[in-house]
């Protein structure tokens, strides 16, 4: 079997953090010309629910959203990522810390623009909750 290159091999290591990273398109824009918050709300839901089924290895539902704060806005044809990390656990359900981060092509600038809490539960085949694996510590306490 032929070696992996380095880059392969980071490319195939379970992450850590989970990271979504796009290209702000026109049509995801608001009337004001930036990134209309339903689709970074959009974005935020995705990441979270990967982050949520990466740690569970279950089926997993959104239950709630909060805490979402929208602190810069975002531009056309800025580079926009988001990273998700869950950071507490209960018996079903998975809390999400979620970043959103703009980057500006040219000068590789990020900024802050936004961050949300997201809540999922594991569902089993009967759509009923079911256990996930608990997270002991929350990585944000200090
Ligand atoms: C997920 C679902 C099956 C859970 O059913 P339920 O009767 O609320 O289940 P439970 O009361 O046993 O709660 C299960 C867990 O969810 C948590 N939970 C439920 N609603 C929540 C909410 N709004 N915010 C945070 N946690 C919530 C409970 O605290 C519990 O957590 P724990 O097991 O870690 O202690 C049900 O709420 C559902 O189907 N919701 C719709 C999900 C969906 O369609 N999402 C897409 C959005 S359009």
């Amino acid at each position: 079997m032929s070696s992996i290159d380095a880059t392969t091999r980071e490319a195939l290591a379970a992450p850590t953090l989970t990271r979504m990273t796009d290209i702000v398109m026109p049509e995801q824009l608001n009337h004001r010309g930036t990134m209309f918050g339903g689709v970074a709300l959009s974005m935020m839901d995705r990441a979270a629910f990967v982050a949520a089924t990466r740690h569970s290895r279950q089926t997993v539902v959104t239950v709630g959203v909060n805490d979402v704060d929208y602190v810069a806005p975002v531009g056309l044809g800025e580079i926009v990522e988001i990273v998700a990390e869950i950071i507490s656990t209960g018996r079903t359900s998975m809390k999400i810390r979620v970043t959103m981060v703009a980057e500006v092509l040219v000068t590789g600038e990020r900024r802050l623009c936004g961050t949300g809490s997201f809540t999922f539960v594991a569902i089993g085949p009967n759509d009923r909750p079911v256990a996930v694996p608990q997270v002991t510590a929350d990585p944000s306490a200090g």
